[in-house]
């Protein structure tokens, strides 16, 4: 298998892992380029769940090892209790397993606080983040201010850089938002211990994907979130603040662009959302109902409800084009058996015109009426299915219209959450 780079086509939560976890065995490592613990990717093996945030959903399979390049934000806390929590149920996270690039940036207590007091402040204007503090991370990383691992090896050099942190963090905190500062020694507490649990780990992860690829090893780079929450690209300000695209997987680990030889966009066969922001699909009642039931669709990290609605191909077509999607993975097929139809959007008339790409202006998503071509449903339940021509005839128009609309072939179809409830093509 070539190099690649699997990323989610919708707003997250596609179900990247589990495709990722299936792909990685025949791959040498795997690869995170972007974004923290914000993340929330649920792998199931044998009736098990495994939630995954910040280690890639490689971790699973003994034989491949897991990276994190530096474009990953690290809260070290959370990335040790992660390490330790997998190591409870017998998984190998030793050193030879997970490598952390040195070029990452750290999330430090002011980070959540300021994600948190900010979102709070913001009123109905809220972003709805997932509170991790990345935001506030990715900001003092563009801002020239961050911390970064390798930086560990200087405490000294960590505490001038906190010290000067928080004369602004906490000018904030307490004189713009009302809350109580925050004291360097707290800052401190959070980073010394992880930081020596995580020494072993640590790598330039460049040249490490460069020894695999030398070695013969393919790489698996996997995508957090999705393309439309990309900072550039996605639906701004109602996004997350790093490159989601399949390109940053080349800036977010050390990597020409050379070395990205096919992309997998992973495609939900109906749209959901959490936190604020456009989304033309997006249905209550009985439909939004079903989805949210039968697709148990809620966040991994903080337990909120997912918007749901249908399937829309106008944001799909986008995300092909942004990140040179050369096929697509089509996930939870199995949540629209019952319903009686099913409704695509081909379209959205916008401002009176009929726009086969999402509109650019800020908040343009949330007067794009979707334009809806309707499909026939199936009752019969997909969790025994195991090929494509076993699938009901309409499960399999829904499949061909899918492609049709992308004008990329689906080469997965997902219809359960364990790993053989998967049909290859
Ligand atoms: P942040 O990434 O915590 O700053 O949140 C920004 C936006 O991205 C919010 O709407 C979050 O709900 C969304 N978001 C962040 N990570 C994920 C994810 O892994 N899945 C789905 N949505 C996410």
């Amino acid at each position: 298998m070539p190099n690649l780079v699997v990323v989610g086509t919708q707003w997250g939560d596609e179900g990247k892992g589990k495709i990722v976890d299936l792909l990685a065995t025949r791959v040498a490592a795997v690869v995170r380029f972007q974004g923290g613990h914000n993340a929330g990717h649920t792998v199931a093996v044998g009736g098990e769940q495994y939630k995954l945030r910040l280690i890639p959903s490689g971790i699973l399979h003994s034989g491949t090892v897991c990276m994190l390049g530096n474009g990953v934000v690290l809260d070290l806390e959370e990335l040790c209790a992660e390490i330790e929590a997998l190591v409870a149920r017998g998984v190998d996270v030793g050193p030879k397993r997970l490598r952390i690039s040195r070029k990452c940036h750290l999330i430090l207590p002011y980070h959540r606080l300021l994600d948190e007091a900010r979102e709070n402040y913001k009123g109905d204007r809220k972003i709805g983040t997932t509170g991790r503090g990345i935001g506030p991370c990715y900001e003092d990383k563009a801002g020239r201010c961050g911390v970064r691992v390798c930086d560990l090896e200087d405490m000294e050099l960590v505490r001038r850089k906190i010290r000067q942190a928080l004369d602004e963090k906490n000018a904030l905190l307490a004189g713009l938002y009302g809350r109580k500062p925050i004291t360097e020694r707290e800052v401190l507490d959070s980073i010394v211990r992880p930081a020596a649990r995580i020494k072993p780990y640590l790598a330039d992860i460049s040249e490490e994907i460069a020894l695999v690829e030398g070695a013969g090893g393919e790489i698996l780079f996997e995508g957090a979130q999705g393309t439309h929450l990309d900072i550039d690209h996605g639906t701004y300000p109602f996004v997350t603040s790093s490159s989601t695209v399949a390109g940053n997987a080349a800036a977010g680990s050390g990597i020409g662009p050379d070395h990205l030889h096919r992309v997998l966009g992973v495609v939900k066969a109906y749209t959901t959302r959490v936190g604020s922001g456009g989304m033309p699909t997006e249905q209550g009642g009985e439909i939004g109902g079903h989805l949210q039931k039968k697709g148990v669709e809620f966040g991994t990290v903080t337990g909120r409800e997912r918007r749901c609605g249908w399937l829309d191909t106008v944001i799909l077509r986008e995300s092909v084009r942004l990140c040179g999607v050369n096929s697509l993975a089509v996930t939870k097929l199995d949540v629209l058996s019952g319903l009686p139809e099913l409704k695509i959007c081909v379209a959205y008339n916008y401002r009176g015109q009929i726009v086969e790409y999402p509109p650019q202006a800020e908040g343009g998503l949330a007067e794009a009426v979707p334009v809806y071509e309707t499909m026939g449903g199936w009752t019969r339940s997909l969790d025994e299915i195991r090929s494509f021509a076993e699938l009901p005839a309409a499960a399999q128009d829904y499949v061909r219209r899918l492609e049709d609309l992308a004008g990329r072939p689906v080469s997965m179809v997902s219809v359960g959450p364990e790993r053989d409830q998967t049909i290859m093509r």
